[in-house]
Protein backbone atom coordinates (compact mmCIF):
# COMPACT_ATOMS: atom_id res chain seq x y z
CA UNK A 1 0.00 0.00 0.00
CA UNK A 2 1.45 3.32 -0.88
CA UNK A 3 0.78 6.14 0.79
CA UNK A 4 -0.05 9.25 -1.23
CA UNK A 5 0.35 13.38 -0.68
CA UNK A 6 -1.59 15.44 -2.74
CA UNK A 7 -0.43 18.89 -3.19
CA UNK A 8 -3.34 21.20 -4.35
CA UNK A 9 -4.20 25.39 -4.80
CA UNK A 10 -7.62 25.39 -5.61
CA UNK A 11 -10.98 23.27 -5.65
CA UNK A 12 -8.91 19.92 -5.05
CA UNK A 13 -11.40 18.37 -7.33
CA UNK A 14 -8.60 15.91 -8.44
CA UNK A 15 -7.92 15.38 -5.09
CA UNK A 16 -11.53 14.13 -4.81
CA UNK A 17 -11.19 11.89 -7.65
CA UNK A 18 -8.42 10.47 -5.80
CA UNK A 19 -10.33 9.56 -2.82
CA UNK A 20 -13.58 8.62 -4.08
CA UNK A 21 -11.58 6.00 -6.34
CA UNK A 22 -9.90 4.62 -3.22
CA UNK A 23 -13.28 4.37 -1.00
CA UNK A 24 -14.68 2.58 -4.22
CA UNK A 25 -11.85 -0.27 -4.07
CA UNK A 26 -10.04 0.79 -7.49
CA UNK A 27 -7.00 1.51 -6.70
CA UNK A 28 -6.63 -0.99 -3.89
CA UNK A 29 -2.77 0.04 -3.15
CA UNK A 30 -3.51 3.32 -2.35
CA UNK A 31 -4.04 5.57 -0.06
CA UNK A 32 -4.33 9.24 0.96
CA UNK A 33 -1.68 10.32 3.71
CA UNK A 34 -2.66 14.12 3.77
CA UNK A 35 -3.14 17.40 1.51
CA UNK A 36 -0.53 20.25 1.55
CA UNK A 37 -2.55 23.21 0.83
CA UNK A 38 -0.36 26.55 -1.09
CA UNK A 39 -2.58 28.45 0.61
CA UNK A 40 -5.20 28.47 3.28
CA UNK A 41 -8.78 28.78 2.87
CA UNK A 42 -8.98 26.50 -0.36
CA UNK A 43 -12.11 24.29 -1.18
CA UNK A 44 -9.45 21.53 -1.57
CA UNK A 45 -8.68 21.93 2.17
CA UNK A 46 -12.36 22.02 3.16
CA UNK A 47 -12.70 18.45 1.54
CA UNK A 48 -9.85 16.94 3.05
CA UNK A 49 -11.39 18.27 6.63
CA UNK A 50 -14.81 15.97 5.53
CA UNK A 51 -12.42 13.20 4.19
CA UNK A 52 -11.04 13.48 7.92
CA UNK A 53 -7.59 13.93 6.03
CA UNK A 54 -4.54 16.06 7.78
CA UNK A 55 -3.96 18.76 5.90
CA UNK A 56 -1.44 21.56 6.42
CA UNK A 57 -1.38 24.92 4.07
CA UNK A 58 2.45 25.83 3.23
CA UNK A 59 2.83 29.40 2.12
CA UNK A 60 5.81 30.14 0.20
CA UNK A 61 6.10 33.73 1.34
CA UNK A 62 6.13 32.56 4.77
CA UNK A 63 9.65 31.60 3.86
CA UNK A 64 12.71 33.40 3.70
CA UNK A 65 14.43 31.53 0.40
CA UNK A 66 13.49 28.63 -1.58
CA UNK A 67 15.32 26.37 0.76
CA UNK A 68 13.41 26.94 3.50
CA UNK A 69 10.51 26.62 1.41
CA UNK A 70 11.50 23.10 0.63
CA UNK A 71 12.71 22.11 4.00
CA UNK A 72 9.20 22.58 5.46
CA UNK A 73 7.44 20.59 2.73
CA UNK A 74 10.35 18.05 3.26
CA UNK A 75 9.51 17.65 6.89
CA UNK A 76 5.78 17.37 5.80
CA UNK A 77 5.61 14.77 3.75
CA UNK A 78 8.40 12.98 5.74
CA UNK A 79 5.75 13.43 9.08
CA UNK A 80 3.42 11.75 6.97
CA UNK A 81 5.73 8.99 5.71
CA UNK A 82 4.70 9.70 2.31
CA UNK A 83 5.62 7.24 -1.17
CA UNK A 84 4.15 9.54 -4.17
CA UNK A 85 3.32 13.09 -3.84
CA UNK A 86 0.47 14.14 -6.78
CA UNK A 87 0.37 17.48 -7.78
CA UNK A 88 -3.42 18.66 -8.64
CA UNK A 89 -3.78 22.48 -9.25
CA UNK A 90 -0.51 22.58 -7.21
CA UNK A 91 0.46 26.39 -8.91
CA UNK A 92 3.54 27.21 -6.91
CA UNK A 93 6.92 25.57 -8.16
CA UNK A 94 8.53 23.27 -6.39
CA UNK A 95 12.13 23.85 -5.18
CA UNK A 96 14.39 21.76 -7.02
CA UNK A 97 16.16 21.04 -3.82
CA UNK A 98 12.93 19.34 -2.61
CA UNK A 99 12.06 17.28 -6.03
CA UNK A 100 14.94 15.77 -6.13
CA UNK A 101 14.93 14.18 -2.54
CA UNK A 102 11.78 12.25 -4.46
CA UNK A 103 13.37 11.04 -7.88
CA UNK A 104 10.63 9.29 -9.71
CA UNK A 105 7.38 9.54 -7.19
CA UNK A 106 6.63 13.04 -7.89
CA UNK A 107 3.73 13.30 -10.54
CA UNK A 108 1.60 16.19 -11.92
CA UNK A 109 -1.92 16.45 -13.65
CA UNK A 110 -2.36 18.84 -16.60
CA UNK A 111 -5.54 19.65 -18.77
CA UNK A 112 -3.68 19.24 -22.42
CA UNK A 113 -1.76 16.74 -24.27
CA UNK A 114 1.55 17.92 -22.99
CA UNK A 115 4.18 18.78 -24.88
CA UNK A 116 1.17 21.24 -26.62
CA UNK A 117 -0.25 23.72 -24.74
CA UNK A 118 2.12 23.15 -21.82
CA UNK A 119 4.39 25.46 -19.73
CA UNK A 120 4.50 28.96 -17.35
CA UNK A 121 1.51 30.19 -17.78
CA UNK A 122 -0.40 27.41 -19.07
CA UNK A 123 -2.85 26.75 -16.27
CA UNK A 124 -6.81 26.76 -16.26
CA UNK A 125 -9.26 27.83 -18.41
CA UNK A 126 -5.97 29.11 -20.65
CA UNK A 127 -5.43 26.03 -21.38
CA UNK A 128 -8.78 25.54 -23.36
CA UNK A 129 -8.94 28.99 -24.47
CA UNK A 130 -5.59 28.31 -26.44
CA UNK A 131 -6.12 24.96 -27.48
CA UNK A 132 -9.45 26.57 -29.26
CA UNK A 133 -7.86 29.13 -30.61
CA UNK A 134 -5.49 27.17 -32.42
CA UNK A 135 -7.97 24.86 -33.76
CA UNK A 136 -7.30 21.64 -32.35
CA UNK A 137 -9.38 18.41 -32.98
CA UNK A 138 -8.10 16.88 -30.17
CA UNK A 139 -6.97 17.86 -26.68
CA UNK A 140 -6.98 15.84 -23.56
CA UNK A 141 -4.93 15.62 -20.10
CA UNK A 142 -1.33 13.95 -19.06
CA UNK A 143 -0.13 12.30 -16.25
CA UNK A 144 4.06 13.13 -15.84
CA UNK A 145 6.81 13.63 -13.62
CA UNK A 146 7.64 16.51 -12.15
CA UNK A 147 11.18 17.53 -12.90
CA UNK A 148 12.07 21.40 -12.64
CA UNK A 149 10.75 22.99 -15.69
CA UNK A 150 6.97 23.09 -16.25
CA UNK A 151 5.17 20.66 -17.45
CA UNK A 152 7.94 19.27 -18.91
CA UNK A 153 8.97 15.56 -16.80
CA UNK A 154 8.59 12.31 -18.64
CA UNK A 155 4.93 11.78 -19.89
CA UNK A 156 3.31 8.50 -17.85
CA UNK A 157 0.05 8.50 -19.79
CA UNK A 158 -2.94 10.56 -21.81
CA UNK A 159 -6.12 10.69 -21.95
CA UNK A 160 -7.39 12.13 -25.50
CA UNK A 161 -10.85 13.47 -26.30
CA UNK A 162 -12.19 14.98 -29.81
CA UNK A 163 -13.20 18.69 -29.70
CA UNK A 164 -17.14 19.28 -30.64
CA UNK A 165 -17.58 21.26 -33.21
CA UNK A 166 -18.23 24.96 -31.47
CA UNK A 167 -17.62 23.94 -28.07
CA UNK A 168 -16.88 26.50 -25.68
CA UNK A 169 -14.20 26.86 -23.23
CA UNK A 170 -16.14 26.24 -20.27
CA UNK A 171 -17.65 23.07 -22.03
CA UNK A 172 -14.27 21.41 -23.05
CA UNK A 173 -12.70 22.27 -19.59
CA UNK A 174 -15.44 20.38 -17.67
CA UNK A 175 -14.86 17.23 -19.77
CA UNK A 176 -11.06 17.76 -19.92
CA UNK A 177 -11.60 17.92 -15.94
CA UNK A 178 -13.88 14.88 -16.03
CA UNK A 179 -11.18 12.60 -17.98
CA UNK A 180 -8.30 13.80 -15.54
CA UNK A 181 -10.84 12.11 -12.45
CA UNK A 182 -10.11 9.11 -14.52
CA UNK A 183 -7.14 8.86 -15.41
CA UNK A 184 -5.33 10.44 -12.45
CA UNK A 185 -6.15 7.65 -9.82
CA UNK A 186 -5.36 4.93 -12.59
CA UNK A 187 -1.76 6.06 -13.10
CA UNK A 188 -1.25 6.41 -9.22
CA UNK A 189 -2.71 2.77 -8.93
CA UNK A 190 -0.20 1.39 -11.51
CA UNK A 191 2.91 3.74 -9.94
CA UNK A 192 1.98 2.26 -6.58
CA UNK A 193 2.19 -1.48 -8.11
CA UNK A 194 5.54 -1.36 -9.47
C1 LIG B 1 -6.69 20.61 -13.17
O1 LIG B 1 -7.21 20.97 -14.41
C2 LIG B 1 -5.27 20.15 -13.33
O2 LIG B 1 -5.03 19.52 -14.55
C3 LIG B 1 -4.49 21.42 -13.27
O3 LIG B 1 -5.16 22.21 -12.32
C4 LIG B 1 -6.53 21.82 -12.25
C5 LIG B 1 -6.84 21.50 -10.83
O4 LIG B 1 -8.20 21.30 -10.60
N1 LIG B 1 -3.10 21.16 -12.98
P1 LIG B 1 -8.72 20.76 -9.21
O5 LIG B 1 -8.20 21.71 -8.11
O6 LIG B 1 -8.19 19.38 -9.02
O7 LIG B 1 -10.21 20.81 -9.30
Amino acid sequence: MKRVAVFASGSGSNFQSIADAISSGRTPHLSLCGLIASKPGIQAMERAQLLDLPAVSIVKSDFSDDVEFGKALLEQVGDWDTDIIALAGFLVKLPPSFIAQFPGIIVNIHPSLLPKFGGYGFYGQKVHAAVLEAGETITGCTVHLVDEGYDTGKILAQKTLLIHPGETVVELAARVLKAEHELYPEVLERLARE
